[in-house]
């Protein structure tokens, strides 16, 4: 899939970058952006915002996928996710995050994140391999 090729994920770190301007972060001072690539080519992109009650903030990556869904519903699938900061830090998406996207990645997907030496690209399944399922009991 040509939107996958490195010029892809290029403009994918961008997106995520980009996004991390608008980050409400008084309380760390850590500015994420997230941006997803869904399978029919868009992205949508969020920042992290936080609260001074600090178990209320909410991630770059989720506000990313939830931004999405409130916009045209559940149908689409991510393909490729990234994740960038204002920090210069290696930032690879929190295990919340992980799980919440997990419903909506294509099998494929990958993730890009400033790593320890650079950006590093790898499966989402790779950082993510048994999420929690539950099938609900019928009535
Ligand atoms: N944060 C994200 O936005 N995404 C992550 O995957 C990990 C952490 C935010 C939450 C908080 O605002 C700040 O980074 C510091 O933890």
């Amino acid at each position: 899939m040509a939107i996958l090729d490195p010029a892809g994920l290029d403009r994918l770190r961008a997106a995520a970058q980009d996004a991390a301007a608008h980050a409400y972060a008084p309380y760390s001072k850590f500015c994420v952006g997230a941006a997803l690539l869904f399978d029919d080519g868009r992205i949508f992109t969020g920042c992290n915002v936080e609260n001074v009650s600090y178990g209320l903030t909410s991630c770059a990556e989720r506000n990313a996928l939830f931004r999405a869904i409130s916009e045209r519903g559940p149908g689409y699938r991510i393909v490729a996710i990234a994740v960038a900061n204002r920090n210069g830090a290696p930032c690879p998406p929190c295990g919340a995050c992980r799980q919440v996207m997990s419903e909506f990645v294509t099998p494929g997907a990958v993730v890009t994140f400033p790593g320890e030496d650079g950006p590093e690209t790898v499966p989402f399944a790779g950082i993510f391999p048994s999420s929690f399922r539950f099938e609900p009991p019928s009535s």
